[in-house]
């Protein structure tokens, strides 16, 4: 190596200087580079030296400190310290060293570059001490020339510059990501308020009809008890009669909404279910007849007894309701009819009625909660506890519809690895 190039043996670096950079440092911010040394000289050599230096558009800010307790009290000044240029030799064999480990480990700083120097070359640091602090850079002050304390202090630099990029865009995205987070729960939380205040008021919605026909009935027995009015009598009876059991049926209806979320599995049999039902509507004088298929040879599956019971007899109610409110021409019957046959893997429970039908447009939102057209005397409920019930045994709950002539709904409950 040429003795002139050395930094440190020779003037001639500041004439050499002008070659390498032509820029002029600016007034905006500048790189804060941290020169330790106990030799006053290299600090002048060194400002002397990177007096031109520019970088990404800016200039360096350098920082000089004579001792290890100098450039600890120095760091805590300067937190923001791109580059530490750090002699090992000063008031002990050790004490740039120690300046590491207060660098990596007491200020638990990752991103300052470290460039290590020595005067004695045989002094370098353990080869664990430059892998576990992260030194960047380790050289003797004889080999240390002006074009490659620039170039370490250039790739010093430029590291420092993409971790500190790095560590902010990590850091904008943890922050995006935490703004999401709290986003997606206000409006979780938004909407589930907005659901269970429309539950209420759907429910309270529901109640106050009912008590509005109690009321009437309350009103016309008490008016049939004053005028001695049996027929009166009768008629408000049966008023209230009907107001208690819709007031029944609500809160029965409500309870199944939760009822069903746990499902209890046992080996049953759909045929002799769908028979029971069947014979709960079989007395003589019904306006709608209520008749099965069943294929008796359907294998028995895991079921929950009850909740299946629930979700038929919502459809078959919901048939009845259908028939009863079409008009027939004569000759024509109003009839719901329950077929029960195992097919591709399921076992199919078929309600088929030819009552009014639904509208296209009523489709979309018949399993929406508390959606009905029946006015006060249905409350919504039937077929989104059906659907639950039929998911809950991961089976599907499906229908099809014509307007005015009839509609079907199909209970598909698994085989396969069922049993
Ligand atoms: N078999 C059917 N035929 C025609 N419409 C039906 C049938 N089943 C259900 N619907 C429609 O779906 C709506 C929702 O049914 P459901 O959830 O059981 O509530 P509800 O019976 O209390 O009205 C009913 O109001 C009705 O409009
Ligand atoms: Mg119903």
């Amino acid at each position: 190596m040429n003795d002139s190039d050395n930094l440190f043996c020779d003037d001639s670096f500041l004439r050499e200087k002008e070659d390498i950079s032509s820029k002029t440092p600016t007034a905006g911010p500048k790189w804060k580079v941290m020169v330790v040394d106990d030799e006053e000289e290299v600090h002048r050599m060194t400002t002397a030296a990177m007096r031109d230096f520019m970088f990404e558009d800016m200039g360096l800010d350098l920082i000089f400190a004579s001792s290890a307790g100098e450039a600890k009290f120095a760091l805590n000044k300067h937190p923001d310290t791109a580059l530490i240029i750090l002699d090992v030799v000063m008031e002990t064999e050790h004490a740039g060293l120690e300046v590491v480990r207060y660098i990596r480990q007491t200020l638990n700083n990752k991103f300052m570059r470290i460039i290590l120097r020595t005067g004695q070359p045989g002094m370098a640091p353990e080869n664990d001490v430059i892998i576990n602090y992260d030194i960047n850079d380790y050289k003797a002050k004889s080999e240390l020339t002006i074009q490659r304390l620039y170039t370490s202090v250039v790739t010093c630099l430029r590291s420092y510059s993409d971790l500190i990029k790095l560590d902010d865009a990590c850091k904008k995205l943890e922050k995006e990501a935490q703004r999401r987070i709290l986003m997606e729960k206000q409006l979780a939380e938004r909407e589930y308020q907005a659901a269970v205040g429309m539950a209420i008021t759907q429910i309270v919605h529901g109640a106050k009809n009912i008590l509005s026909a109690l009321k009437g009935g309350q009103y016309m027995i008490n008016a049939a008890l004053k005028n001695n009015d049996s027929e009166l009598l009768i008629k408000g009876w049966d008023a209230a009669q009907t107001g208690i059991s819709r007031m029944a049926a609500l809160t029965g209806d409500l309870l199944d909404v939760s009822r069903f979320n746990q499902i209890e599995l046992k080996v049953g049999s759909i045929p002799s279910l769908v028979e029971d039902i069947i014979g709960m509507f079989q007395d003589e004088d019904r306006a709608v007849e209520v008749s099965g298929d069943i294929d008796k040879s359907t294998p028995p599956i895991l079921f929950d007894y009850e909740a299946i019971h629930t979700a038929l007899m919502n459809l078959v109610s919901n048939a009845i309701d259908a028939c009863t409110a079409r008009e027939y021409d004569s000759g024509e019957k109003a009839r719901v009819l329950i077929r029960v046959y195992s097919a591709d893997g399921f076992v199919n429970i078929d309600v088929e009625d030819n009552g009014q039908g639904i509208s296209e447009n009523d489709m979309d939102k018949i399993f929406v909660l508390f959606f009905s057209t029946k006015n006060f005397r249905g409350n919504g409920l039937g077929l989104p506890i059906t659907k639950k019930i039929v998911e809950g045994h991961g089976g599907a709950l499906e229908v099809t519809s014509q307007k005015g002539s009839g509609t079907t709904f199909l209970i598909r409950l698994p085989l396969k690895d069922n049993l």
